[in-house]
C-alpha cells in the first residue's frame, strides 16, 4: 500500500461523498476514528475499511470492480492513517 496513491484515489473517488473525512449522504457516518469504531462492520481496522470499500454498504457503492487491489489497499491505508492521527 502506498499512502500517496491512497490520497490520490481518495480525492478522485471518495471525496465526492467524504470530503475532509465527512459524509455528505449520512452525516453521522464520518471517517473519524470514533465513527468507524461505532459503525464500521468489523470495527476500526484496515481490513474492515478494505471490506467496505470492496463491497460497499447501503448508499455507498462497491469499488472492487472499479479500483485495482493496489488502489483499494492504498486508499484503505490512507483512511486508516487519517483517522488514527485525527488528520481529517
Ligand atoms: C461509509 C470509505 C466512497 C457513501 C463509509 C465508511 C468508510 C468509507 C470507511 C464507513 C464510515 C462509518 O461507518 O462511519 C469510502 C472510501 C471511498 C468511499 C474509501 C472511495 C473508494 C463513497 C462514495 C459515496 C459514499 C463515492 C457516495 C456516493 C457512503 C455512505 C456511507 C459510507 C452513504 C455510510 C454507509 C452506511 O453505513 O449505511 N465510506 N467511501 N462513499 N460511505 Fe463511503
Amino acid at each position: 500500500a502506498d499512502l500517496a496513491l491512497g490520497e490520490q484515489v481518495f480525492n478522485g473517488n471518495c471525496a465526492a461523498c467524504h470530503m475532509g473525512g465527512r459524509n455528505s449522504v449520512i452525516p453521522d457516518r464520518t471517517l473519524d476514528k470514533a465513527a468507524l469504531e461505532a459503525y464500521l462492520e468489523g470495527g476500526f481496522s484496515v481490513e474492515a475499511i478494505t471490506y467496505q470499500v470492496e463491497n460497499g454498504k447501503g448508499a455507498m457503492p462497491a469499488w472492487a470492480d472499479r479500483l485495482s487491489e493496489e488502489e483499494i489497499a492504498s486508499v484503505a491505508e490512507y483512511v486508516y492513517k487519517q483517522a488514527s492521527t485525527a488528520a481529517w
